[in-house]
């Protein structure tokens, strides 16, 4: 979900849309906007699908100098107008978005609110409802209602909350969720992420989870939970506001499977001049070199980077590694070893599910690592040491350079701690070598869109179950693969084991059905080949997809070898092609997949 909120200008309208555009990546099956003008007129629009739609019903005459806009992934009750945001009180005095989940909203309907009628049924309407019972039927004032309700709240939420009794202000409360507030010239916007308001301001006054604030079109004040005023500095956030355009594009996601290259070569540059020790601090280098066991934690993308982390860091450091997503590991620790180093992956620096395993290894006073590609975001700001992935904004909810540059920026931290840790095969590891050969090795891929679309056709096109597979590193990929083409395409899709195939899902291969197979592993190729005869035998329809290295006659594609565990940087631009191209061969929207939000800020 994306919020924004704004007091103090006359462009309120403009500001909620343009915000929500830049915002609708997060969650696109509602949005909504409430506006109240200076003759104390409410606006409330509310339109189920995308900003678009929101756009075409606000029309013209909507202005005003307070107002809050949200755009939804619903987590309680199914995309509609009732449940869209933002929901308001039965006396129509009250209107609030939020995001996050409020895990007790039963108990406090039924403790607080059990004569209230209504109207949908999320969350957010207890508690735009428990602050109206508590000023309409217990006389406190909005802000002693506010904090009396956040008090109650259970969850994760950031809120704004408008009185249109009392329009100079806007409330705004924060939990676990994400929430900045701009300060602009003359006035201020709030925002759950600053891509909504990078044209505003660089300004930021960043709310602590638990903090409330009362920001007015020229003054903003903090309060903690015993309602004390808080001092708080401004961060200064610059959004790459070039990056943000498709340009000449016609999706993100193709924009962005093509800038791989680029952000390889500049991760290169970044981490790795020439002559010159690795671009990391030292400091971050010895404290993961001292440690006796490295735990990754990540979800959906950034997990399966993680597992070709796991692979880098064993090799090139030594040091074992586990990984783990993030929402098991929350609620599953594993025995820890003597001396843990956590590394968080996370493309938007936001996801709950990772926050989560963060906040609790800071509370047990455990070394934690976010490598992200947002800089101020919540997991860099709170991690001990952050590296950035200088990829780019990415705005396609697949991620694709996400996660080569989560490979490439492991790959540099592996090498350096493998250096201090004075091994071989780290101080032999040509890096920045192998870095521009896979930069060159994706420029050829990605140069040659057509090919793909025809691949794809051939071996995707009228496909309903897809399969990847894979050994070692290349069983990492086909994870990632499948992945890729499941969430846009919505094919069926598995990255398995290749060995793994004859113990179970063999069963499922018919004739015609595709199975794309990474071969680039050399230690276990001729076994993956023994698969793939299985899978000929039954009819599967075979893509090989080999390193030069392990190159037969027949396969279909063949890409230039490189160090086994980097071969994912290389692999992973064919899977992204084919599941991109076998999308629009669907007439399915690429960027903005069904169900899915770019950035989770639930558990
Ligand atoms: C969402 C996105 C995925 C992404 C995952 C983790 O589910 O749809 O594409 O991989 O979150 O996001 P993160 O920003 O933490 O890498």
């Amino acid at each position: 979900c994306g919020i924004v909120g704004t007091i103090g200008t006359g462009a309120t309208t403009q500001i909620l849309l343009k915000g929500l555009n830049r915002l609708e990546y997060r969650g696109y099956d509602s949005a909504g906007i409430y506006v109240n003008d200076q003759d104390g007129q409410d606006y409330l629009v509310k339109t189920v699908g995308k900003i678009a739609a929101l756009e075409a019903a606000v029309g013209p005459q909507v202005q005003g100098r307070i107002g809050i806009a949200h755009t939804r992934w619903a987590t309680h009750g199914q995309p509609s107008v009732a449940n869209a945001h933002p929901q308001f009180s039965g006396s129509k005095r009250f209107y609030l978005v939020h995001n996050g989940v409020i895990s007790n909203f039963t108990a406090l309907k039924e403790q607080y609110l059990a004569d209230q009628a209504f109207a949908s049924q999320t969350d957010t309407e207890v508690i735009v409802q428990m602050i109206a019972h508590f000023v309409e039927a217990e006389a406190m004032t909005t802000l002693a209602a506010f904090q009396k309700t956040l008090s109650l709240l259970a969850g994760s939420y950031a809120l704004l909350l408008v009185d249109r009794e009392d329009p100079e202000v806007l409330y705004v409360a924060k939990n676990k969720s994400p929430l900045l507030i701009g300060l602009a010239a003359g006035y201020n916007v709030v925002t759950s992420d600053a891509l909504a308001t990078y044209d505003l301001t660089t300004d930021y006054l960043e709310l602590r989870d638990g903090e409330m604030a009362l920001v007015r079109a020229s003054d903003v004040t903090i309060l903690d939970q015993q309602g004390d005023t808080q001092g708080r500095e401004p961060i200064e956030i610059k959004v790459e506001a070039d990056a943000i355009g498709k340009g000449t594009y016609p999706t993100f996601m193709l924009k962005e499977i093509d800038e791989q290259p680029a952000v390889m070569r500049r991760i290169s540059q970044h981490y790795l001049p020439v002559d010159q020790p690795i671009a990391i601090d030292p400091a971050l280098i010895q404290h993961v070199a001292q440690a006796d066991r490295l735990y990754f934690v990540a979800a959906g993308t950034s997990y399966h980077a993680s597992l070709v982390g796991k692979r880098l860091f064993e090799r090139y450091a030594q040091i074992p590694a586990e990984a783990g997503v993030a929402s098991e590991f929350g609620y599953h620790w594993p025995l820890l070893s003597a001396k843990p180093f956590f590394i968080f992956l996370s493309q938007s620096g936001e996801t709950a599910d990772s926050r989560q395993v963060l906040v609790e290894a800071k509370r047990r006073g455990l070394p934690t690592l976010v490598i992200t590609n947002v800089a101020n975001s919540t997991l860099a700001r709170e991690a001990d040491y952050h590296l950035l992935l200088h990829a780019g904004p990415e705005i396609a909810v697949a991620s694709t350079k996400a996660y080569t540059a989560q490979i490439a920026v492991e790959a540099v931290l592996a090498k350096a701690v493998g250096e201090r840790r004075q091994l071989g095969a780290a101080q032999s590891f040509d890096l920045a070598g192998q870095l521009a050969l896979a930069a060159n090795a994706m420029d050829e891929i990605t140069d040659n869109h057509q090919a793909w679309d025809q691949l794809a056709a051939e071996y995707l096109g009228s496909a309903t179950d897809a399969f990847y597979l894979g050994r070692g590193i290349d069983y990492d990929v086909s994870l990632e693969a499948a992945l890729k083409l499941k969430e846009i395409s919505y094919v069926h899709t598995e990255g398995f084991a290749a060995g793994e195939l004859k113990h179970g899902t063999i069963a499922l291969i018919e004739p015609g059905v595709p199975v794309i197979t990474f071969i680039t592993e050399q230690a276990t190729a001729d076994h993956t080949r023994g698969n793939v005869q299985e899978v000929k035998a039954r009819g599967g329809n075979v893509l090989v997809i080999a390193s030069e290295a392990c190159q037969q006659a027949g396969d279909q594609i063949v890409i230039p070898t490189l160090t086994d565990e980097l071969m994912p940087l290389v692999t992973v631009v064919c899977g992204q092609l084919l599941a991109y191209y076998a999308t629009l061969q669907r007439g399915l929207n690429v960027d903005q997949p069904r169900n899915l939000a770019k950035s989770v800020t639930v558990e």
